[in-house]
């Protein structure tokens, strides 16, 4: 599964590509850009300074996102109970053996990633890290069932690429596993993806597109349980969907993927979510997309 081709991105950050996803693991403008803009900065994380949160990253990989967490987190000196689902073990590899990549945070992240290589955790008086190797589908029922996550963050290749983990299915155990008011925030706005989320009962929220990104028009989603108004401070990183976003809802693109048993290859998901797009009376998605003037989906190559 695991032959990976390094890439350096615009940011002068380097990724991956995975051969056998045909993806990269990062959009090509910069892996670092991707986690502060699409991870880190909707997490808020300064509500968490001084004071204790569970995170839970789901598809690790090079640890980009974890590491900005972490960092952040030292900074502020925040408790932290993590845990992490990963299936392979080479991105890992690789993040210890780079150094460009170790000179990015604190050296106490790369004992953490040391000891995660090593022993599958890592302990201190601040952080309790736990992370466990295989498929997300299985190892999430290895999360003691009463841990209920601040934030999770769900960074798998595209959902056209590994649908595995963006089924009906997998999306409401996940969900399951978030605290009422945190978090859930991945880079896809895939219409599938957000229409699931929301019909498990969660707010969902666009990731503003910044500046600089002329192409894109969000840079992901967050999605909430029980989104308080009044509790919940004001994020300047997500809104609520533009009426172009929730239009696309309504077109055949927000047809799910499926996976009854959790156990499904790629294939089979695409195929059977493409069955259900032939016999859909939903509007067609090339018709939002020309009425809109569209651009191509987010993707991470
Ligand atoms: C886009 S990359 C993640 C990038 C990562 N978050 C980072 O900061 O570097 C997707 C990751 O998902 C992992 N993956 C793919 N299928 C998986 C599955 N079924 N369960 C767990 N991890 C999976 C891949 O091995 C890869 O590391």
């Amino acid at each position: 599964m695991s032959e990976l081709i390094e890439v350096l991105t615009k940011d002068g950050s380097y990724s991956l590509r995975s051969v056998f996803f045909q993806e990269n693991f990062h959009s090509l403008l910069g892996a670092l850009e991707e986690t502060k803009i699409k991870f880190t900065a909707p997490s808020d994380l300064q509500r968490f300074k001084g004071k204790s949160l569970d995170v839970l990253d789901i598809c690790f990989g090079l640890g980009y996102n974890s590491a900005s967490l972490y960092n952040e987190l030292i900074k502020q000196k925040s408790y932290l109970n993590w845990y992490a689902l990963e299936i392979d073990k080479k991105p890992l590899e690789y993040s210890l053996r780079k150094k460009a990549f170790k000179k990015l945070w604190a050296p106490k992240v790369k004992r953490i990633f040391d000891s995660l290589y090593q022993n599958d955790c890592f302990e201190d008086q601040f952080f309790n890290c736990k992370i466990l190797w295989g498929d997300a589908r299985e190892k999430i029922n290895v999360i003691p069932a009463d841990n209920r996550f601040d934030l999770i963050y769900l960074d798998g290749f595209s959902p056209q690429k590994c649908p595995q983990v963006w089924t009906i299915e997998f999306l409401s155990k996940v969900t399951q596993k978030l605290n009422p008011q945190g978090y859930l925030i991945t880079y896809t706005s895939s219409a599938a993806v957000r229409k699931t989320l929301r019909n498990l009962g969660l707010k969902i929220f666009t990731i503003k597109p910044n500046f600089n990104s002329r192409t894109s028009w969000s840079q992901g989603t967050v999605a909430i349980a029980k989104f308080d108004k009044k509790k919940l401070k004001s994020n300047f990183n997500f809104d609520k969907l533009s009426v172009m976003e929730e239009e696309h809802l309504l077109t055949k693109a927000s047809i799910p993927y499926r996976d009854q048993d959790l156990n499904s290859c790629a294939e089979d998901i695409i195929r059977q979510r493409l069955d259900e797009q032939l016999l859909s009376n939903l509007l067609s998605t090339k018709k939002w997309r020309e009425k809109w003037g569209m651009t191509k989906l987010a993707s991470k190559s």
